[in-house]
């Protein structure tokens, strides 16, 4: 693949875009962030976005009559920015059919546990914690992995293995997960430009 340009899917606070960020802006990201859709207008994610100067758009399929007309938008921008790798941080809509096609095997996601365990539908957010922990697991972790057209499904290409403290909530995990994240994204992605990871 040609140099990696990241289109970066974000939903909410958006600390693993700013890892991403921060890893570019300190050259320790071997890929160029060409932009940030959100589907909320009220993300940290554009925030952080606008305060990098990377063009942010907040795109939501309510805005749309028409499901063509959402995808079509979504493809327009990934278009104008030749993005050739989309990278879904904490991004809570499903990918349109269409976009998963297009870039097959070009989207990863990141998941705060050790797939293919607690994953698959209603697997997002402390939901995923609290599974870990009810089932007793001494460790969990977080996986970088391809989205396909199943919910936690695609081929794990990165993993980070973090322990559970006996006395963890399902808040104090996630707390103690998300840095591995933040730094298994940038290494996955540098792992690709080198082509340690083979996309297709
Ligand atoms: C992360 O835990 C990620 O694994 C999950 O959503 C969370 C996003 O956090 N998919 P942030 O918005 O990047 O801070």
């Amino acid at each position: 693949m040609a140099n990696l340009r990241l289109a970066v899917f974000a939903s909410h606070e958006g600390t693993n875009l700013q890892a991403l960020i921060d890893a570019q802006k300190e050259g320790r990201l071997l890929a160029e962030i060409v932009c940030v859709i959100s589907n909320n207008s009220n993300s940290g994610a554009l925030r952080r976005a606008k305060a990098a100067n990377i063009p942010a758009y907040h795109i939501s399929d309510k805005m749309f009559v028409s499901n063509d007309d959402y995808v079509k938008a979504l493809i327009d921008i990934l278009d104008k920015h030749n993005a050739n790798l989309i990278i879904l941080a904490g991004y809570m809509k499903m990918i349109p059919i269409e976009i998963i096609r297009k870039y097959k095997n070009h989207i990863l996601n990141i998941h705060p546990a050790l797939l293919p365990k607690y994953g698959g539908k209603g697997m997002f957010g402390l939901n995923v914690h609290k599974a870990v922990i009810e089932a007793g697991d001494k460790v969990s972790g977080a996986t970088v992995h391809i989205v396909n057209e199943e919910y936690d499904k695609g081929r794990i290409l990165n993993q980070v293995q973090v322990e559970v403290l006996p006395d963890d909530t399902p808040e104090t995990l996630a707390a103690r997960i998300l840095p591995f994240e933040h730094k298994l994204y940038a290494e996955t992605i540098n792992k690709i430009a080198k082509k340690e990871i083979i996309l297709e």
